[in-house]
Parts: C-alpha cells; sequence; structure tokens
C-alpha cells in the first residue's frame, strides 16, 4: 500500500506542475494510458489471490479515480487560463469609432437626382423617360416649337447624321426635358403626374455651360390645376431640397412657347464673404422656367385641353447641385477627376430619403 502513495504523490505532483494541456496528457497517458503505470499495476491483479487483490484492486481503484479527479480539474483549470489568456489579448474596444471603408463616391449629379426623386415622390410624382436622341416632333413641333420659329435657333442644337438621299428631318440631341412631356402624356394620358430628370445636350462651352448638362421637368395634369398648385409644389421642393426652414420663390412672368402663361422663378437668398445661403438675404437667383401647360401642347399629346390643364416646369440639376453643395466650376462636374470627386462625392450607401434627412 505504501508504494501507492509513494505513486499517488508522484502522479498528483505531475499534475500539478503540469503548465500545458499537452503536458498534463503526457501524464495522464504516463498514469491512466492503456501503458501507463497505474494500468499496468492494474493487470497484475489477475495472479493474485482472492483476499489481496481484493485489497490491492480497491487501493489501486481509489488511486485511478483520485489521479483523475486530480487531472479533470487541473485541465479545466487549464482551460480557463487558456480563456483568461485568449479574452485579454483578443479585447476589443467596440466603443471606438469605426474606420470608414471608401466603396466609390456618388456624384453630386446622381445624389441630387436621387434627393429630387424622393422629394417629388413623396408629393406623387412618378419618374417619366425619354431618349436622348429625340426626333425634332417630340424635341420641338409637340411643344409648340414649329420650323420657323425662333426658339429653334435659340437652342443650339445638335443633329445627327440622315444617310444621304434621306430627306426626312434629323433626329436631334434633346435639347430640354421637355420632350418627355409629350411621351408621358402620349402613354399615359390624364390625369399624369411625373417628374423626368435627365441628360440634355447644347452646343455651348464656357465657365457656366457645357454642351451636355442635366435638367429636371416637371409635369401636373387633372381638371382644376393652377399656377398656385405650381406653387406650393415648388416651394416644398426648394424648402425640402435646400433643407432650410422656409423659402420664398419669385415668379417673373416670361415666355417660353408651351407654357402659358410662362413664369420663370427666382429664390431668395443671400452672399455673404462669398458664401451662398438660401431662403434669405436680399438677392434672387434663378432656378427654373414654368408655366401652365399650352393647350396646344396637350393637343398634340392627345389630351383634350377642354376637360384637362396642368403646369410644367423645367430645371437646371448642374445649378441646384453647385447651389446646394457649393460647387463653384460646372465644368469639374464632368472632368472624372477622382480627388474632385472624393471632395464633392458622397458615400456610395447613403440613399437620401426625407425621413432620414436628405443629405445625411
Ligand atoms: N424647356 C425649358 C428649357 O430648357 C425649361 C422649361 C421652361 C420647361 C418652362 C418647362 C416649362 O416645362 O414650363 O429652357
Amino acid at each position: 500500500m505504501d508504494g501507492f502513495e509513494t505513486l499517488k504523490g508522484k502522479y498528483l505532483g505531475a499534475v500539478a506542475s503540469a503548465a500545458s494541456e499537452s503536458a498534463l496528457e503526457e501524464v495522464r497517458l504516463a498514469a491512466l494510458g492503456k501503458k501507463g503505470e497505474i494500468s499496468a499495476l492494474m493487470s497484475t491483479l489477475g495472479k493474485m489471490d482472492p483476499d489481496q487483490r481484493k485489497a490491492t484492486g480497491a487501493a489501486l481503484n481509489i488511486l485511478r479515480d483520485e489521479i483523475d479527479a486530480a487531472l479533470r480539474a487541473k485541465k479545466s483549470a487549464l482551460g480557463d487560463a487558456a480563456l483568461d489568456e485568449r479574452l485579454r489579448s483578443e479585447w476589443l474596444d467596440v466603443t471606438l469609432p469605426g474606420r470608414p471603408r471608401r466603396m466609390g463616391t456618388i456624384h453630386p449629379v446622381s445624389q441630387v437626382m436621387e434627393e429630387l426623386t424622393a422629394i417629388f415622390a413623396d408629393m406623387g410624382f412618378a419618374v417619366a423617360e425619354g431618349p436622348q436622341v429625340e426626333s425634332d416632333w417630340y424635341n420641338f413641333d409637340a411643344l409648340n416649337i414649329p420650323p420657323e420659329h425662333p426658339a429653334r435657333q435659340e437652342h443650339d442644337t445638335f443633329f445627327m447624321h440622315r444617310a444621304p438621299g434621306d430627306n426626312r428631318p434629323p433626329h436631334v440631341l434633346r435639347t430640354h426635358t421637355s420632350p418627355v412631356q409629350i411621351r408621358a402624356m402620349t402613354e399615359q394620358g390624364a390625369p399624369i403626374r411625373v417628374i423626368a430628370p435627365g441628360r440634355v445636350y447644347r452646343m455651348d462651352m464656357d465657365q457656366t455651360h457645357t454642351p451636355m448638362f442635366h435638367q429636371v421637368e416637371g409635369l401636373a395634369i387633372d381638371r382644376n390645376i393652377s399656377m398656385a398648385n405650381l406653387k406650393w409644389v415648388l416651394e416644398e421642393f426648394c424648402r425640402a431640397f435646400f433643407e432650410v426652414p422656409s423659402v420664398e420663390l419669385r415668379f417673373r412672368a416670361s415666355h417660353f412657347p408651351f407654357t402659358e402663361p410662362s413664369a420663370e422663378v427666382d429664390i431668395r437668398c443671400s452672399w455673404t464673404g462669398g458664401q451662398l445661403k438660401i431662403g434669405e438675404g436680399d438677392s434672387w437667383l434663378e432656378i427654373l422656367g414654368s408655366g401652365m401647360v399650352h393647350p396646344k401642347v396637350l393637343t398634340a399629346a392627345g389630351v383634350d385641353p377642354a376637360q384637362w390643364q396642368g403646369f410644367a416646369f423645367g430645371m437646371g440639376i448642374d445649378r441646384i447641385a453647385m447651389l446646394k453643395y457649393g460647387i463653384p466650376d460646372l465644368r469639374a462636374f464632368f472632368e472624372s477627376d477622382l480627388r474632385w470627386l472624393r471632395h464633392y462625392g458622397f458615400a456610395a450607401l447613403d440613399m437620401p430619403d426625407l425621413a432620414g434627412g436628405l443629405s445625411g
């Protein structure tokens, strides 16, 4: 029996000093493994006489259980220590601010298109589209601009080529988004409420003009729509778009062939220290053209002017983008300079919506 006390001391000591799970496993194998010391002693029991076998067997069982218990306890302690060590070394401060990862940037024109689409959608306007290569009928005639009309010259139109001998009037790159009014009314009839943002083209290039730029057309036709509705919609739009509590608009009588009466609309603003502020001040800035849709335009689109009436407007998107985001030079919009985009661009996954605050 005394031999067992020695064995017990030996293995419990080994268990206590095992510093890792693999060292502990070696102790287990040496004692309780198939070829371990305790197992070897167990296999000698068969050769003993019954009394001796009983006493030795019981003592060996106790010894095995004690070593086994010590092994388990140590194993769990080593496991806890390993976990503590991991927790310490893999510690993470979840309160640190995130590191934003750039996934490209949204161009200010795209951002503004998303913003104005969200605002007008909220007022019940759907988005309509038309081709950029347009027939001269849609771009001019249907909008009450006949061939001899001086407005045709003012539009600095790009004409497409026709095959030699083809004497039909050439298609044009649309000079405004107004032809989408005709297409939308022809397709959907009245009542109708649409906006049409998109690219337009004019042969012009200086600090405030590029041959391609962007407009958004608005059209609302119903039985009783008036200039008052136009005024409310535009004020509501400007307030939401420029993210100011109130705006003041000024309607100046003007002339467009496709509206009667027509008005150009200015917004009240101030320039202090080169900084533009919308909604206050002594200056006015023209932002769009508008009016009541001309009966001839309704007729051209198959809508009966005796039953239906409404307003239309056309606004320069690049212009209002420059105003809202303080971008000084229009030409930079189309130079694809990545440094410019990173400065003026918007995060790719940041979709504007009215509830979340338009520009984030
Ligand atoms: N199409 C005009 C332009 O490009 C803008 C415009 C003015 C559109 C008045 C309209 C409108 O719908 O009613 O200059």
